[in-house]
């Protein structure tokens, strides 16, 4: 069973933005599956991908969108996932469990921005331009 599964009304209406969007939906399909079984290596593992993987689409999304008047907003946006995964990797050092607070993070987090700030956001961009 998928936890969050595309569908149009995830589009942003960019080609290359949507396939990462639903790449990072498989991930977190394939570790909320795992996630009760995951012990402190695998979300060791799992924050590491995350921080990376966001960490190269975020730069591709804010460089599509660098003359966007509001790319500010859109970049402390990110930025404040970033930080959450962060503090999440400091509780698991600390030695809690944060299987539960990881996953609901990353749902509501994935289904917020994308439908909201990403659509908004990608909607006013021309395909062309974003080549
Ligand atoms: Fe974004």
């Amino acid at each position: 069973m998928d936890f969050i599964k595309w569908d149009d009304s995830y589009s942003v209406g960019v080609e290359k933005i949507d396939s990462q969007h639903r790449l990072l939906m498989k991930l977190l399909n394939d570790f909320l599956k795992e996630i009760n079984q995951a012990g402190k290596e695998e979300m060791e593992a799992l924050t590491k991908a995350l921080l990376n993987y966001s960490g190269h689409h975020f730069d591709m999304e804010e460089e599509f969108l660098k003359r966007h008047p509001n790319i500010d907003f859109h970049k402390s946006e990110h930025q404040k996932f970033v930080n959450r995964i962060l503090s999440l990797r400091e509780d698991l050092d600390n030695g809690k469990n944060i299987s539960g607070d990881m996953a609901s993070f990353l749902v509501s987090w994935l289904n917020d921005h994308i439908l909201k700030t990403d659509k908004a956001f990608f909607s006013g961009i021309d395909e062309a331009e974003t080549g």
